[in-house]
């Protein structure tokens, strides 16, 4: 079976693909330099695979030690690249290194891919290359105006997005797919791998369950003031498991022969947009726990909302995320549970 190397592997998203991957009978080699992860992880994905895929701490941009990866397992036949700096408020604050992280270690590995004759990449996008959409533009669909970055983060995805357009015009060879992900949320329903977030979370699932878990004083829901039903702002919230199972699609339809252009983009949302009020409304329902919130003003660089257009993932791929908001939201409780006996 083919092997696949998923770059940022041990982090949220990268693991919960590399179970899938294991379990449809891909060989995995994981890079990851465990900036935002930790070991505890590899531990994870065995308990629930029943085996440990290969693991090399590496730095996507440290190009020596890349090409050893890739000279070790000569039979990596495509490649998802998780791995990047992902806090859109510290991109703001240290844009440098967004650049140097997010840009470097993906001219690097694509360097190393044509060295090494890996025609096949999977991109980690996200749908803040959309900004806001306008009224008349949502659901958002892969046809919709890329917009002008909101942060140093945003803009290092639309580069990404350039550089292997660019580079797929310049080798007939390289075929690439563009996952656009809309907000993952959730934990593989065993709780032995989920959302690790390092220090105060900015995402709004886990300073969700922390506050539940008491770990917060109180969640601050950021505006009520917008142009929504209930004020809050709407987003498109995909369970990460139904996530990773579409990147198991990407690279079989890439390993396939079916990919209809050298790059092809979807957008992986489920297609209904949930406000901040019904996630939190929903939460409580769920899980019957107490989650002190507060309405506060509102957060600076949010859009008001914005949910997917899934159409091409949903025929093209064959794929569809239809886990149930509220089997996610307990899957996520279920997984802060799990890190709070720890
Ligand atoms: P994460 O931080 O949990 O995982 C990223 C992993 O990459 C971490 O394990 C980190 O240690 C590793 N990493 C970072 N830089 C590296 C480098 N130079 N070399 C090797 N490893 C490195 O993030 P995630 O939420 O799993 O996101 C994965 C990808 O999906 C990222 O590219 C992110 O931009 C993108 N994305 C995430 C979201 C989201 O809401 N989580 C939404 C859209 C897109
Ligand atoms: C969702 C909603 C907040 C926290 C970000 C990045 C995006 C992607 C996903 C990487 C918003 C509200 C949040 C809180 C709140 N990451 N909120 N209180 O901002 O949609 O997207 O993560 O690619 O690029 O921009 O996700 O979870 O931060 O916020 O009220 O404590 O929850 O205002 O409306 P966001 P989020």
């Amino acid at each position: 079976m083919s092997r696949i190397l998923v770059t940022g592997g041990m982090g949220y998203i990268g693991s919960h693909t590399t179970v899938e991957l294991m379990q449809q009978g891909y060989k995995v080699t994981i890079v990851d330099n465990l900036s935002n992860s930790n070991i505890g992880v590899l531990d994870g994905i065995q308990a629930i695979v029943g085996e440990r895929p290969d693991f090399e701490q590496v730095d996507c941009n440290d190009y020596e030690a890349m090409d050893r990866v890739f000279s070790t397992y000569p039979d990596i036949e495509a490649v998802i690249h998780f791995a990047a700096s992902k806090a859109v408020g510290e991109s703001v604050e240290k844009p440098l290194l967004y650049y140097r992280n997010n840009i470097g270690s993906l001219i690097t590995l694509l360097e190393l891919m044509k060295k090494h004759a890996v025609r096949n990449i999977v991109f980690s996008s996200s749908c803040t290359v959309y900004g806001q959409p306008d009224a008349d533009h949502l659901p958002v669909n892969e046809d919709a105006p890329i917009q002008k970055a909101l942060s140093p983060y945003g803009n290092t995805k639309q580069i990404n997005e350039e550089i292997i357009r660019d580079e797929a015009h310049a080798d007939a060879d390289l075929r690439a797919i563009l996952l656009r992900y809309f907000n993952p949320i959730g934990a593989h329903p065993s709780a032995l791998i989920g959302e690790l977030p390092l220090g105060v979370p900015q995402n709004l699932l886990p300073f969700v369950t922390q506050t539940a878990a008491g770990i917060r004083k109180e969640l601050k829901v950021f505006g009520d003031d917008y142009n929504t039903p209930d004020g809050s702002c709407i987003r498109d919230y995909i369970y990460v498991v139904d996530l990773a199972k579409a990147h198991v699609k990407a690279v079989e339809r890439m390993l396939g022969g079916k990919s209809a252009e050298q790059v092809e983009v979807f957008n992986l949302g489920t297609g209904r947009g949930l406000s901040v009020l019904e996630i939190v409304r929903t939460f409580i329902e769920v899980t019957g726990v107490k989650l002190p919130y507060q309405i506060v003003g509102r957060r600076e660089g949010d859009i008001e909302q914005v949910w997917a257009d899934p159409k091409r993932a949903n025929e093209v791929l064959g794929w569809h995320a239809d886990t149930p908001t509220e089997d996610i939201l307990a899957s996520a409780w279920k997984w802060q549970c799990h890190l709070s006996e720890q």
